[in-house]
């Protein structure tokens, strides 16, 4: 559409749903990462792999309102917190408008829309960093954005300080460790005190085993494994990373699903718990190792349903004293049928960015009269509420709860009611 590497001006319009500005020209729309609306810019236009129109900004011509200085120093070059350039009022406002927008796309609306919930502080409780050799240069950092590159990160103003400090101290492994030119991804979990680290594209030597051993002896490494294309092998486990969720403590298996951030996992539950009805039978769909499942023991029995193997082996042993039955599954293969749903007196289902369209199906044709969706995507949330309206229930409610600082993902749990 546009010649090679040709320097236009333009005006950014609106943000798209990823976050990037989108600004109209005459010859079709151009994306520009970390602009804002109402940015004047000068931009080197290119077209990616994809066939997208992108704009990289040559100059800042003149700012948004809707702008701030970004608080960290390394914006520019890391690929993570892509919306920190926009001020809180404006960042809150969009997030808002992005989960607002893809109900409105889906023909849907609720009559309730909670005051969103905004959590803000270095929080973040997983991250993966990725270091590199090259040439005899160690680079430890986050990749850039659409890019292969890594940027060393000295400062992270939306992980756990802890966390941040901790990859430090692992600077001295990693010429020893690394083969040159080849990434490992490593990534760490902080659970109750202690670290969970999951290493991936690493092959085992005696001689590797040897410096993971020495990594795994760090302070306050609880396990460390590694990770290949089709499992996770755990090398050294030294004390338990048990999580408590509601009533049971969970032995939580290598790299497992946690929600981002533990005021996030708080706000989430009590959420859903103010949204379950007076019952006696509930159902947690894509359970994982059991952060609504846990919650819920406290008013009646649960049936979970999870695909994965090692989350359901967990759940199942911390919940063998319990009125809880874990069930292994793949709800997107095989949902479970809305005969088997009718019993439950409300559902909870939580799957992942790709929404669950089999099993919304499903529920939609069931008897339940409370469903409880959890979403980390509104977009797969919208096309899966959407079938659950036709099947006769009513979105009630919704809250935002934004755990996904300066993304553009956004957090959002959505309360259904069977009219008919
Ligand atoms: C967003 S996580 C939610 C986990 C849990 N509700 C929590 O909050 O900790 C989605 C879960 O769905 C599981 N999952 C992914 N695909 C699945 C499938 N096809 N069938 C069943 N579970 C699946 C994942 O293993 C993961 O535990």
């Amino acid at each position: 559409m546009f010649g090679a590497s040709k320097i236009i001006q333009l005006t950014v319009d609106r943000l798209g749903p990823k976050g990037d500005g989108v600004a109209i020209f005459p010859k079709g729309s151009v994306f520009v990462d970390r602009t804002a609306p109402l940015d004047e810019v000068s931009v080197r236009v290119f077209q990616d792999k994809a066939g997208i129109t992108r704009g990289e900004v040559v100059k800042l011509l003149t700012p948004s309102p809707y702008r701030q200085k970004p608080p960290c120093p390394h914006f520019d070059s890391c690929g993570n917190c892509t919306l920190q350039h926009l001020n809180l009022e404006f960042y809150q406002f969009w997030k808002n408008e992005t989960v607002k927008e893809s109900l409105k796309k889906a023909g849907l609306h609720t009559k309730t829309f909670l005051k969103p919930i905004f959590l803000e502080g270095q929080n973040r409780r997983r991250i993966t960093f990725t270091a590199l050799n090259e040439r005899g240069k160690i680079t430890l950092g986050y990749y850039q954005r659409r890019s292969k590159q890594i940027t060393t990160i000295n400062q992270c103003e939306i992980a756990l300080p802890d966390l941040f400090v901790f990859k430090d101290s692992l600077k001295p492994f990693l010429k020893y460790l690394l083969t040159p030119s080849t990434p490992i991804d490593i990534s760490l979990q902080w659970v109750s005190g202690k670290f969970d680290i999951v290493i991936s594209g690493l092959k085992l030597s005696a001689k590797n085993e040897k410096i993971l051993k020495e990594i795994s002896q760090l302070h306050p490494v609880a396990r460390l494994s590694l990770k290949n294309e089709t499992k996770i092998n755990v090398l050294f486990n030294n004390h338990p990373l048990r999580k408590s969720f509601g009533e049971i403590q969970v032995n939580l298996p290598p790299g497992a699903f946690l929600q981002p951030t533990q005021e996030g996992e708080e706000a989430l539950v009590k959420t859903v718990m103010a949204a379950l009805p007076e019952g006696k039978q509930f159902a947690d769909l894509f359970s994982g190792c059991g952060t609504f499942s846990g919650a819920m023991l406290s008013r009646g029995s649960v049936d979970s349903f999870e695909s994965s193997n090692s989350a359901v082996k967990s759940l199942s042993e911390a919940t063998r004293n319990f009125p809880l039955k874990v069930y292994r599954r793949d709800l997107f293969k095989n949902p479970v049928r809305h005969q088997d749903l009718n019993r439950f007196d409300a559902i909870v289902f939580d799957p992942p960015r790709a929404g669950c369209e089999e099993q919304a199906h499903e529920m939609a044709l069931s008897k339940c009269k409370t469903l409880i969706g959890v979403s980390c995507n509104p977009a797969t949330f919208a096309r899966d509420a959407k079938i659950l309206v036709r099947g006769g229930y009513q979105l009630q409610s919704l809250q935002v709860i934004d755990q996904f600082l300066w993304s553009h993902h956004v957090e959002l749990v959505g309360v259904f009611k069977k009219l008919r």
